[in-house]
């Protein structure tokens, strides 16, 4: 099976975790084929939130109605990708940079399903260069602060986020204590999110493999 099948494949699967509501909706290439998917059922929910500009036009595009996170007051299930994700169902997010509002939309959501293909299951975080969105003043100060760490970040070029700031892709970081690291991470002055999402990490994993769709719940601690 070709990567966008599989993609397509456990996109749909998670169609069976949307009980009516309001659906939380992250971004990204296998969430644009859940957005697709959502348009088939979009007279049984009350409308989405998106974490991101690009999915609520594709929602909109579809005919669902996109809310306000501020005007919800529950959000019973969300589902994203993720860039990397080990078996505790850490991730790495935010290759799309939209990190930040994913966060805070996966924060609010009772049940956070995440769906990838196989190749993003990893033993350890980190080959995938982490994201860090920073506000554009807090620059020159958080890539010194990263550096100091072991990570050597670059500016995304020409890039800027929905809510206007920079991110830094850290490269040459083991995460071996995801929890910690992104807690570390987020007391640097400047930055507004790490892509680790581990304090809040994914309850179900949806992994489209070439046998079909595997469903993971995390590992006891
Ligand atoms: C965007 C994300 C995406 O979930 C992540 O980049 C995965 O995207 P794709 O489904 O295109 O591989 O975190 O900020």
């Amino acid at each position: 099976m070709m990567q966008d099948e599989l993609k397509q494949l456990v996109a749909r699967e998670a169609l069976t975790y949307v009980r009516g509501g309001i659906v939380g909706v992250g971004s990204g290439s296998t969430v644009n084929f859940f957005i697709d998917a959502l348009a088939t059922i979009k007279g049984r929910i009350d409308g989405a939130v998106a974490a991101s500009e690009a999915s609520a036009a594709r929602l909109r595009k579809h005919g669902i109605e996109v809310l306000e996170l501020n005007d919800v007051s529950e959000v019973p299930v969300y589902v994203d990708g993720a860039d990397e994700i080990t078996e505790r169902l850490y991730m790495i997010k935010g290759g799309g940079g939209a990190l930040t509002r994913e966060k805070v939309v996966a924060a609010v959501a009772q049940k956070f399903v995440c769906i990838c293909d196989a190749s993003k299951l990893v033993p350890v975080l980190g080959k995938f260069p982490l994201p860090v969105e920073v506000i554009p003043m807090a620059r020159s100060h958080v890539g010194r602060e990263l550096a100091r760490r072991g990570a050597e970040p670059e500016l995304r070029l020409n890039y800027k986020t929905d809510n206007g700031n920079l991110i830094l892709d850290c490269r040459g970081l083991s995460i071996v204590d995801p929890p910690a690291l992104e807690s570390e991470l987020n007391q640097i002055a400047g930055v507004v999110t790490n892509g680790i999402f581990a304090r809040r990490p994914a309850d179900v994993l949806l992994l489209a493999t070439a046998e079909g769709v595997r469903t993971l719940g995390p590992l006891p601690l």
